[in-house]
Parts: C-alpha cells; structure tokens; sequence
C-alpha cells in the first residue's frame, strides 16, 4: 500500500493556532512529522492544536513570532533548530486579508501590512529555512496562496496582489532551489470553511452567492487542504516543483459558464 509518510522530517506551519495552518499541523504531523505549530497572538489556541497532536502520538511544539519581522523569523528558526535539530519542510500559511475597500476609499498603511505579512512574511521565512534545507536534500516549501492568485476580487487589491506575487516568488524560488533538493510549490485554496470567512458562510445569502461560484457548488474542509499539503510534502510528490496546485472544489473552471455564454 502507498501511504504519505513524513516519519522523521521536521515542519513549521506558520499560523497554525487555527483555520487551514491548523488542519495543516494536524496531518503533517499525523503523517508522522515533527510539527512547529507558530502563531503570533494565539497562544492558548496554538497550545491547544500542540495537545491535540501530542494526544494522537504525535509531536508538536508551539513558537511564537511575528513573520514580517526579519529578526524575529530567524530568531525563530533557531529556537526551532534548538528543539527539532533543523527543519525539513515549511508551509508558509499565515495570512490576512485586511478589511474590504476599494483603492482610494482604501488605508495604504493597511495595503503594506497585508504585504508585509502575506508576501514578505514568506520570503523572510523561505530564506531562513533555505539554508537549513540544503543540508537533508529533502527540502520542500509550500507556500498558501488562493485562487485570488488568479481571480481578482474588489476590495481586496492588496491580498490579490500580494497572493499573485506569492505565486511567482514560488515558481522564482524553485527555480532558484532545484540544484539544492529543494521543491517549492504552491497551494492555491478555494472557499475553505475557516474563520476567514465566516461572515460569508455564515450568512444563508451569501453562502448561497459563494457556492454558486463553486463547481462542486460547496465549500472546502480545512482537511482537504491538509491532505494536498502532507502528499506535497512527502516523497510522493518528488517530481513537483515551481507550480501551484489549486484546490478549490472547481472554482477556477468558471462554473457559470455551464449555462448561457
Ligand atoms: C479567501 C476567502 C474566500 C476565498 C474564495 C480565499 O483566499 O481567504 O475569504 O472565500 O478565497 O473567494
């Protein structure tokens, strides 16, 4: 039987107190690897996704940083190296969307902190880890994008942009990284049932107006993305680089083009 199995590699999931960095941490870690559940604010949420994975056999530790700081990525990789002895595999999932506004009625301040955690955040955390990586031969970095790496959604100028930039950092860094071991590849997510978008999803209207954006015309468990990232990380996918998968349940085919046209 083929089985994903991740038995002695050593991952970090950065936002992993909760949504699909949770789900994420989870089955990495039930995959058999070594999970750095980071967070920034949530704590106690991250403590709890470490107990979790600790009460199915698993290990896992939580770390605190805030990734669009420079100083604190690295400090955090070596407090990770301090505890794992290295680091085999990163998912950079942490992001935000920011609130919803049109440029002009927009806070450019906002736009940079969107950036600043959805486009350099990966970069500072890719570059800590690269180094490390080089010495397995075994490296892979998976970087969350979205389906709004290629569909463009109003109001959220910055979070496409910056997902969208994410995409071609990922193709540029697996180019960059090949001759070292190292794979990079992307996960672009559809509508996955998260607190993200809870307002949406939340709301019979605008679920409605969601799923019918949808192929398969229902939301994404945070679970299904988990599986693509634990099979990307693994050996199975040894032949995976510089792409991204989407994972959106048919949103990309443009389900409203089953009609009409
Ligand atoms: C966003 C969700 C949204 C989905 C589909 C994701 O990137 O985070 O809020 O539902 O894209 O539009």
């Amino acid at each position: 039987m083929i089985a994903i199995d991740l038995t002695g590699r050593r991952a970090l999931v950065t936002g992993a107190s909760g949504g699909l960095g949770q789900a994420i941490a989870e089955i990495l870690a039930a995959a058999g690897a070594r999970v750095a559940v980071h967070y920034r604010k949530g704590q106690a949420e991250a403590e709890q996704v470490v107990a979790a994975i600790q009460g199915k056999g698993g290990k896992a530790q939580a770390f605190q940083a805030d990734i669009s700081d420079p100083a604190a990525v690295e400090k955090l990789l070596q407090e990770i190296d301090g505890a794992f002895g290295g680091l085999d595999i990163l998912v950079n999932n942490a992001g935000m969307d920011g609130p919803r506004a049109v440029v002009g009625d927009d806070d450019p301040q906002v736009w940079e902190k969107v950036l600043a955690v959805d486009l350099m955040g990966p970069y500072y955390c890719a570059r800590a880890a690269i180094p490390r990586m080089e010495k397995c031969g075994c490296g892979v970095i998976i970087n969350i994008t979205s389906v709004h790496e290629f569909i463009p959604w109003e109001g959220y100028s910055a979070y496409t942009s910056a997902k969208a930039g994410l995409s071609m950092f990922t193709k540029t860094l697996a180019q960059e990284t090949a001759d070292k071991g190292i794979r990079v590849v992307a996960i672009a997510p559809g509508a996955i049932k998260t607190p993200i978008n809870e307002a949406v999803w939340g709301n019979p209207d605008t679920l409605k107006d969601l799923d019918d954006k949808i192929a398969m015309e229902r939301l994404g468990a945070p679970e299904e993305i988990g599986h693509v990232a634990a099979f990307l990380a693994s050996d199975l996918a040894s032949y995976i680089t510089g792409t991204t998968i989407a994972v959106d349940g048919g949103m990309l085919i443009y389900p409203d083009f089953r009609h009409g046209g």
